[in-house]
């Protein structure tokens, strides 16, 4: 385990099995369609990467960055979209794929902004759900694992841009970020 993580929360196998599970599920809802998945960078990456290997029909891949971090452990609340979609959504059933839904705010924001593009249907998968850090209400449609208000990083999730590349989900020490 790395030096600045308190404790395991999601391990590798436990990851693996969620992204067949959420796969597998994906699959018989969109069965007959061809959705398009829209990963929200950066964090997305390991798990999207992982995810779409267990969806076992047609879909189109594409990418958006929104921002609501800058750099602190908890959320501005404020939004900004610095990457968006190459390509028209209108009619297109919409799969949001993130790393983990916090307030609430950033996937509200991005789902309005998708529908108003005429998107048929926009539902989110998450990796990780922290309902208690919800400032809006949200629900995501498809969820991997509900965690309790800690500062999670690994496997897509950063501190100040690091720890992204963590095989598994874990607990930051206070210590990291309190200096
Ligand atoms: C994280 C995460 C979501 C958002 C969720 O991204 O990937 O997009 O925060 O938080 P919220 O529910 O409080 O809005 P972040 O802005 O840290 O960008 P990153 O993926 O580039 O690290």
């Amino acid at each position: 385990m790395h030096n600045d993580i308190e404790k395991i929360l999601v391990s590798e196998q436990e990851i693996q099995n969620v992204c067949k599970k959420l796969g597998k599920q994906l699959t018989k809802d969109y069965q007959g369609k061809t959705p398009l998945v829209v990963g929200i960078l950066i964090g997305c990456v390991p798990f999207m990467a992982e995810l779409i290997k267990h969806i076992d029909i047609p879909l189109t891949t594409e990418f958006m960055r929104a921002s609501s971090y800058h750099g602190a452990t908890q959320s501005s609340g404020q939004l900004t979209i610095k990457v968006d979609l190459t390509c028209p959504i209108e009619g297109k059933d919409i799969i949001i794929v993130e790393d983990i839904i916090d307030t609430g705010l950033t996937l509200k924001a991005i789902k309005e902004l998708l529908l108003s593009r005429k998107a048929k249907s926009v539902n989110v998968v998450t990796l990780l759900d922290k309902p208690d850090g919800r400032k809006v209400e949200f629900i995501p449609e498809y969820i991997g694992v509900t965690i309790p208000k800690e500062f999670v990083v690994g496997f897509g999730l950063d501190y100040n841009e690091l720890y992204r590349n963590l095989p598994y989900i874990g607990v930051l020490k206070p210590s990291v970020y309190e200096k």
